[in-house]
């Protein structure tokens, strides 16, 4: 049976387990670079046992951005921040994924500590907002009018796609995904919240799902066979006109027979208005998942309230999803694997750290719980600390001592 740590294996690539840091954009590249920052923060992940790890919604366009912060693949002089992080993933045992995006009517933003509010198209840091239609998304967040795109535009979308993908393999990432969910491009031509076309590209499920499939077929043509493509959906809208999740299962059987190797199941963003929200479910995503993987026979994987490691390695012992990913467990514990191994009983859990700290965290000598975290047994720990600065004993070191393993709380 698989589990959170098994391998999974899509296509030529191996993750050496079943968890992926989710792509969170950061609102920290200048130019649409990725940098320092994102070699710290992507690389630590990935040290700390992630087996997939993503950088954030990648733009294919630079109006395809959230803001003016954020990172792209759209020049090829950005190729070169990237091909330093997906190489330090790579050499700290991850995959590196890449999210291709293009944020539509929903781009041109403040970030969310500067108000979350949309930058009017005159603004020296917004920009004119696209989408399949001319229906904002909604005062007050996003109240700008959107450009209804035309047909050549939305064919030149979809060759920006294709060059980013192209980027994306020269730069070293081995896993893309398409972004089609939480509002942006895709999602809103998927919906009929945002979608009220009367074209090729409009009306029928068939129709709102042609963007999706051009984008697909585009980026199918030159990102390596031997590559996993994936794809986050917007699967439903939790809104009685939008986006239908039986409409999703439909669409990504379509999209599998266009080359999709796995499912990634998100909401759809396409309104504020939701009816019976999703935000503290902690299971709804995973059943969903489930049903496309049996329906549609493709592999899955979501996000959403995943971060309790007991759940899971449930959602992947179910069978329900393949790919667990994490997005704010990741941000404050970039050694969430490490701590889930620990709490799920893992025979090696710093087998997940690079070698040669496992070395030390399972060999130096020392007591096992002082290396801190987590802490097995507080209680016990604390009373031995305190027993032993009331009795303090020396603790002599013969020069030339070789270190030796653990004796007691040892590492496993
Ligand atoms: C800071 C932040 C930024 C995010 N940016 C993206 C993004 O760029 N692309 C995306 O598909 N989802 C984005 N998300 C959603 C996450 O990828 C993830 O799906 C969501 O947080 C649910 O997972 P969680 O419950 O583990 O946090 C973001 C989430 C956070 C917290």
């Amino acid at each position: 049976m698989s589990h959170l740590f098994s391998e999974f294996t899509l296509k030529g690539v191996t993750l050496r387990n079943r968890i992926g840091m989710s792509p969170m954009t950061m609102y920290r590249s200048t130019d649409g670079r990725l940098d320092d920052y994102h070699l710290m923060y992507l690389g630590a992940r990935a040290a700390g046992g992630f087996g997939l790890v993503f950088p954030e919604q990648i733009a294919i366009v630079p109006e395809g951005r959230t803001s003016v912060h954020c990172a792209g693949i759209y020049d090829d002089a950005q190729v070169e921040g990237h091909a330093r992080v997906t190489s330090m993933i790579k050499k700290m045992g991850g995959v590196a994924g890449i999210q291709l995006g293009h944020t539509g009517r929903n781009g041109s933003e403040e970030p969310p500590w500067a108000g979350w509010g949309q930058i009017a198209p005159d603004q020296p840091t917004g920009w004119q907002v696209v989408g399949p239609s001319n229906i904002p998304y909604g005062a007050p967040k996003r109240p700008y009018p959107v450009h209804p795109m035309t047909v050549d535009e939305i064919k030149a979308v979809h060759q920006s796609y294709a060059d980013a993908a192209v980027r994306a393999a020269e730069a070293g990432y081995e896993w893309l995904e398409m972004h089609f969910a939480h509002g942006y491009l895709g999602s809103s031509f998927f919906s009929p919240l945002a979608n009220q076309r009367h074209d090729e590209y409009g009306g029928s499920l068939e129709n709102r799902a042609r963007f999706l499939l051009e984008a697909l077929d585009a980026v199918r043509a030159v990102w390596p066979e031997h590559l996993p493509l994936t794809m986050r959906l917007g699967s439903d809208d939790f809104h009685p006109q939008g986006t239908q999740f039986e409409e999703s299962v439909t669409a990504i059987g379509w999209m599998k027979d266009h080359g999709l190797d796995l499912a990634d199941v998100s909401f759809g963003g396409n309104t504020d208005d939701m009816v019976d929200p999703f935000w503290n479910d902690v299971s709804a995503w995973v059943a969903k998942a489930g049903r496309i993987k049996r329906e549609v026979g493709i592999p899955v994987a979501t996000s959403w309230n995943l971060g309790v490691p007991q759940n899971a390695d449930a959602a992947v012992r179910s069978g329900d999803v393949d790919v667990v990913l994490l997005g704010r467990p990741a941000l404050p514990n970039p050694h969430w694997p490490v701590w889930a191994a620990r709490e799920l009983d893992h025979p090696s859990p710093f087998g997940l750290v690079p070698s040669d700290w496992a070395w030390w965290l399972e060999n130096f000598r020392g007591h096992g719980p002082s290396i801190g975290w987590p802490a097995t047994d507080a209680e016990t720990e604390v009373a031995a600390f305190e027993a032993d600065l009331s009795e303090p004993e020396p603790n002599v070191v013969a020069a030339g001592d070789v270190p030796v393993p653990m004796t007691e709380g040892a590492s496993r």
